[in-house]
């Protein structure tokens, strides 16, 4: 092979390459992403976190859900789950899943964006600021940190339908929530992990009350937990607002204790039960227990994994100029 077509040969070889593998999007995300266009990046979602957490301590809860349903659909981390209906189309939010999901995460964005585009207008996403304000209410309640690798952009589209099946609900058979988190790259180990967010935050009783009223023998509650949520939830048809907390324990601190409870029978919700029952993800739960930082260093990795699921970048998407709606 002559010199030239040597070259050529390459050339080729590297554009073919480049043009069947590109570049991952989330390959594209960097640490300091804003450095120069918008420097208060990290300041501006630490106060606003700080303030809304401590007025409001259940937002970090129910933001930390918000982000793992906007990121487990398949458009991904686009803040896609902010976006309201229109009268043509019914948005991911609208969805039965979703509306369960408090007012309050959404309220952290929006104070957060608002403050954002005071000070850098047409500039920092919405899924950015979702991921960043995670991470850092993650940390607020104890729990371990993640990178958040930022340059995101917001998804133009969001629909309701796009939501069935992709989402775990506590009824569905382990087998369907495990396929959920493996389609989207997780193992079973850091699925269990994840799981492990139930540490914090709340349960209405709708989600849980027919394996306490119905059928409360052999369903893997311990007899005294399952008395006390019969107390706590026995008016929830009249009052649906009507919830507890996932970790009994220690509610409001991000910890292993979820892990410690399932084999005592203290899970709340049938899938909770279900990952020490089963085999496939006993072990896990049984390590987790065992080693607050085995299930946070798992954590944090998975974290990091969920962050950048379907991330857009370059020319996809947009910088939405209110988190609620494409500009
Ligand atoms: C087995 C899979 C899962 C199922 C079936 C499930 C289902 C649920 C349900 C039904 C609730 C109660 C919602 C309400 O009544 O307001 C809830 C709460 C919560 N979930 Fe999950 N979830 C799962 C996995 C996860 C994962 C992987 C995360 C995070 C990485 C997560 C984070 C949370 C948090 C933080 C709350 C409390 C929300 C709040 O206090 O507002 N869940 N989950």
């Amino acid at each position: 092979m002559s010199p030239s077509s040597f070259t050529l040969f390459f050339t080729t070889l590297t554009f073919s390459f480049l043009f069947f593998f590109p570049t991952p999007s989330h390959s594209r995300l960097t640490l300091d992403f804003y450095k120069d266009t918008c420097p208060q990046f990290t300041k501006i979602i630490q106060d606003t976190v700080t303030s809304k957490q401590i007025s409001t301590p259940t937002t970090a809860a129910a933001t930390i859900r918000l982000f793992l349903h906007d990121c487990l659909l398949p458009n991904g981390c686009d803040a896609s789950i902010l976006l309201s209906s229109t009268p043509f189309s019914s948005a991911e939010r609208d969805n039965d899943i979703n509306l369960s999901l408090p007012g309050d995460a959404f309220d952290l964005v929006v104070r957060a964006k608002t403050a954002l585009e005071l000070a850098c207008p047409n500039t920092v996403s919405c899924s950015d600021i979702l991921a960043a304000s995670t991470r850092d209410l993650l940390v607020m309640l104890g729990g371990p940190t993640f990178p958040v690798f930022l340059g995101r952009r917001d998804g133009t589209l969001s629909t309701s339908s796009s939501v069935t099946n992709h989402l775990p609900k506590p009824d569905m058979p382990l087998t369907t929530i495990i396929n959920i988190f493996t389609q989207r790259g997780f193992s079973v180990e850091e699925f269990v992990a994840l799981t492990g967010a139930h540490t914090v935050g709340l349960s209405h009783c709708s989600e849980f009350s027919n394996n306490i009223f119905n059928n409360s023998s052999n369903n893997g509650y311990n007899p005294r937990f399952a008395q006390a949520l019969h107390k706590a939830c026995a008016n929830y048809k009249k009052d649906p607002t009507l919830s507890v907390f996932n970790d009994i324990m220690t509610p409001g601190k991000f910890d292993n204790v979820y892990f410690q409870n399932l084999p005592k029978g203290l899970g709340v919700l049938r899938s909770d039960h279900e990952l020490y029952s089963d085999y496939r993800t006993r072990p896990f739960v049984e390590k987790f227990a065992a080693d607050q930082n085995e299930f946070f260093k798992v954590f944090a990795k998975s974290m990091e994994k969920l962050s950048l699921l379907g991330v857009k970048t370059g020319r996809r998407g947009e910088i939405r100029r209110r988190c609620d709606q494409i500009n």
